[in-house]
């Protein structure tokens, strides 16, 4: 190892991470990142060394001086990129020029959508899916995960490891000074991966179920997996493994999200009391205030539930705009198998609830009651009747989930 401003850090016999912490990062790409992340890319050092993936742009010089620790950068004579996000392949036209590799490969889609948005001159072969090659003396298979989470993403297994470099999946954004998930809190772990998987990976878990099975299928053994985001899984991989199948499945369970906003304190109250009348009735519930909570952090504490309740003031003939951006958010990420319910105060039109119904029906909700609307402020018959709705609510998310 040569002296250099950041190290490598050895992962297996041959592989080295040479990525970079992202200490800084709060917003990828409107998910809140309040740990920061990594973008983890890997030196295999065969006969030659090989780079798997590169990193944000910004990280080009961090992850050559990693690399550098290991090996002089231009003895590096291929490149596989994985991925065309830009976390990921930023860097790589840089990175190629500097270097200047004899060969970087990419998936079919991956060389395509390299080209449209790094628009670079660089030569880039296709590997196909399932492809094996010979690279440093060292056996490479490729396997295409095609919208998982992008259409050009691939996953890469070096068999001489027994090390499967992962891409997005299994990875989570959590920058830390430890590699490893057995170096890392459970806790961590087990929260940022929810929350990468349900703002990342959710809409596409059928695909997870089916790519388990068939990485279950092949004759291989995988001792380590090596995410592009967060710590490297090189110990009791079931638990992960196991995360993802619960996720992917999407079971219901007797758990409701409550997540509302508000104008003067009414449709505040009323969350308050649904949710106290939802406890009572046995319900595990998490109520989340959308002046305090991210749409980031209501879709990770959705992972794991059964119901939707959404609560909003009217405000000029509408929902109010958080409600508005967290609905939008969480129909595109197709969460599955909830049952729901609107409720909120208003003044005189209250069209508010009705556009959150829409919403819930556009993400295949099951409505468990009619939106509940109350005029201004709630009296005790109106608080009585949140009472109400919530035990409904609650009672439907039991029989749901048969508890
Ligand atoms: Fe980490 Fe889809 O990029």
């Amino acid at each position: 190892m040569t002296d250099s401003a950041f190290s490598a850090v050895k992962v297996s016999e041959h592989v080295w991470w040479v990525g970079a912490i992202d200490w800084s990062l709060r917003d990828f790409h409107g998910y809140s990142t309040e740990r920061g992340s990594t973008y983890n890319a890997y030196l295999v050092m065969g006969e030659y060394p090989v780079l798997i993936d590169t990193v944000k742009a910004g990280f080009r010089d961090e992850m050559l001086a990693r690399v550098a620790s290991v090996t002089d950068p231009n003895n590096v004579k291929v490149i596989v990129s994985q991925h065309a996000e830009m976390d990921h392949s930023g860097a790589l036209p840089q990175v190629i020029d500097i270097i200047k590799p004899d060969k970087v490969y990419a998936s079919q889609m991956g060389v395509q959508n390299l080209a449209a948005q790094l628009h670079h001159n660089h030569q880039i072969t296709a590997v196909k899916d399932a492809e094996t090659l010979k690279l440093g003396g060292l056996s490479f298979t490729f396997l295409e995960t095609r919208m998982l989470h992008w259409p050009d993403s691939m996953v890469s297994y070096l068999a001489e490891d027994e090390l499967l470099f992962s891409q997005d999946g299994f990875g989570m954004h959590l920058a830390s000074g430890r590699r490893f998930a057995d170096e890392t809190d459970p806790a961590d772990m087990s929260f940022e991966g929810r929350k990468y998987y349900a703002n990342i990976l959710l809409p596409y878990s059928s695909l997870i179920l089916k790519l388990l099975e068939r990485v279950g299928k092949l004759d291989i053994s995988i001792k380590t997996i090596a995410p592009d985001h967060g710590p490297i899984w090189r110990k009791d991989l079931g638990t992960i493994l196991g995360w993802y199948a619960k996720w992917a499945e999407q079971k219901p369970e007797n758990r409701a999200i409550i997540t509302f906003d508000t104008m003067w304190q009414s449709t505040a109250l009323m969350a308050r009391v649904i949710a106290d009348a939802m406890s009572e009735a046995g319900t595990d519930v998490c109520l989340m205030p959308l002046h305090g909570s991210t749409r980031a952090d209501v879709m990770t504490e959705l992972l794991c539930a059964g119901a939707l309740l959404v609560g909003s003031p009217t405000i000029n003939n509408g929902m109010f705009p958080t409600v508005a951006d967290v609905l939008t958010y969480a129909r595109g990420l197709k969460p599955k198998n909830l049952i729901g319910a609107a409720f909120g105060s208003y003044g005189w039109s209250g069209e508010a609830c009705f556009e959150v119904e829409e919403y819930l029906r556009q993400m295949n909700v099951e409505l468990a009651a009619p939106a509940l609307r109350l005029k201004f402020v709630p009296d005790e018959a109106a608080l009585s009747q949140c009472r109400e709705f919530g035990k409904v609510v609650a009672s439907k998310l039991k029989e749901r989930v048969g508890a």
